[in-house]
């Protein structure tokens, strides 16, 4: 299996975003993880569009944006002419998600689904037809640098099992798993064994002395 990552923007340095991106992206990220945040839906605040934009303009990498925000409908489109590729929204959020995923895919990104810690697989089972990826929470979201949650390894592996037995039976591809919060050197190869396809990393990556050695090193299983 695959193993790929993607650098979590909110724990690099602002003030020198696009050499940060460069970085990463030279020593091969897959991906850029961008974190959205209202103070609503969880108690931090962090970019909107404009930065998203902003990124757009420095790297080639697919842009992965997190939302995190309440009525998350009224900004898709915004996070999608801003640049957003792939485009995620919270179970939790969304009252009537099948119609927020159709959505995301009719503005032209590939829509992901993400469910907090304490959130049952079941709430995403009715839309697995309509993701790209599902994102599984394993911190309570709003903050990088906090610790795994490490009841998220049943979950991924309960997970991987529905997605490897919706296949044989015929279901879309692709469909991949990303963990997001508290992946490190250490919890990485139990994410990876549980059945993830996708590592979000932030205080893992940006917070190291030497982000292409630490990124080398998440990729080990
Ligand atoms: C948390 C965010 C994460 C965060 C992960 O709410 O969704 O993407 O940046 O940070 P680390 O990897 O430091 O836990
Ligand atoms: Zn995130």
């Amino acid at each position: 299996m695959p193993c790929f990552l993607a650098p979590s923007l909110l724990s690099a340095n602002f003030g020198k975003l696009a050499e940060e991106i460069r970085i990463v992206e030279e020593g091969g990220a897959d991906i850029l993880h961008l974190d959205v945040m209202d103070g609503h839906f969880v108690p931090n605040i962090s970019i909107g569009p404009l930065v998203v934009e902003a990124v757009r303009r420095v790297t080639r990498l697919p842009l992965d944006v997190h939302l995190m925000i309440e009525e998350p409908d009224r900004y898709l489109a915004d996070f999608i002419a801003a640049g957003a590729d792939r485009l995620s929204v919270h179970v939790e959020a969304c009252t009537h998600l099948n119609r927020t995923l159709t959505e995301i895919r009719r503005l032209g990104a590939q829509p992901g689904v993400a469910l907090n810690p304490s959130t049952p697989l079941g709430a995403i089972e009715e839309v697995l037809d309509e993701v790209f990826q599902v994102v599984l929470m394993s911190v309570n979201p709003g903050f990088g640098g906090q610790k795994f949650i490490f009841s998220s390894l049943k979950k991924i592996a309960r997970l991987r099992f529905m997605l490897d037995q919706r296949r044989t039976q015929g279901g879309k591809e692709p469909l991949w798993i990303q963990v997001d919060g508290g992946v490190n050197a250490e919890t990485a190869p139990q994410v990876l064994q549980a059945g993830a396809d996708i590592l979000v990393a932030g205080h893992a990556i940006f917070r190291q002395p030497d982000y292409v050695q630490a990124m080398v090193q998440l990729r080990q299983r």
